[in-house]
């Protein structure tokens, strides 16, 4: 992800008006520095690759005491990751950050544990509906072998069907909730409902379209 404001031409003015807010605030509020980052960088290996997922590349950001900063990008492209790493939920791959002018890189466990009390994050994701320790093809696949299918193959084959349908790689099948970003676990829990349906109902949400929210109506729909 790289710093929302190198990505489009209405930048200018929206930092100009950002600055302006800015200004109104440590004026009237006297509103100090509450968060800096600097060139934040969160990697995650690859399991059985050099290869690395570069979520967060190099992301710069301050927050004023009173302010409010959106991310806003599309589903897994690294705002989640920036948030957790701003906490140390995961540990950043390099970058500053600060929280009130303290080294939050620098804390130990207990000094990280009072930070947490002042920093808290507000998780959206179903992630406590799926169980951490089961893979993507068995979360997806579990519904399609109560309903009877019992070869491996095709239990595979309709597992990466599903994923595809809900925009995601088929290759995640062999991935943990854990390894996947709010918005894709939402799709693998999409995907896990899908897999409920018997086939002709399925084909019935099978109409091509782009938006996962216009997916959900449409499944939605095919249920009721
Ligand atoms: N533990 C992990 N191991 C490997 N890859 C991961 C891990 N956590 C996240 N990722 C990957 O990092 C990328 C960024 O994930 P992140 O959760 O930050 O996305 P996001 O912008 O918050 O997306 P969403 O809008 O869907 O919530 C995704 O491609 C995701 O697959
Ligand atoms: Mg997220």
């Amino acid at each position: 992800m790289s710093h929302p404001s190198q990505e489009n031409s209405s930048v200018p003015l929206r930092e100009a008006a950002a600055a302006e807010a800015r200004d109104a605030l440590m004026k009237g509020r006297g509103a100090d520095e509450l968060v800096r980052v600097r060139g934040l960088v969160k990697h995650f290996p690859v399991e059985g690759s050099d290869d690395v997922v570069r979520a967060v590349d190099g992301v710069t950001f301050e927050i004023l005491s009173g302010e409010t900063l959106g991310l806003v990008g599309e589903s897994g492209c690294g705002k989640s990751t920036v948030g957790r790493c701003l906490l140390r939920l995961i540990e950043p791959t390099a970058g500053e950050i600060e929280f009130e002018g303290r080294d939050v890189r620098a804390l130990s466990k207990s000094e990280l544990r009072s930070l947490r009390r002042e920093m808290q994050i507000i998780f959206q994701d179903p992630y406590a509906s799926l169980n951490p320790r089961m893979k993507v093809r068995d979360i997806v696949g579990e519904p399609l072998v109560i309903h009877g299918l019992k070869s491996k193959e095709e239990k595979r084959a309709r597992v990466a069907e599903l994923l595809k349908r809900v925009g995601l790689d088929p290759e995640y099948m062999n991935r943990y909730p854990h390894e996947f970003s709010g918005g894709q676990r939402q799709r693998i829990g999409i995907a896990r409902a899908l897999a409920s349906f018997t086939r002709d109902r399925f084909i019935l949400t099978r109409r091509r379209c782009s938006l996962l929210f216009r997916f959900l109506t449409r499944s939605a729909s095919v249920t009721a």
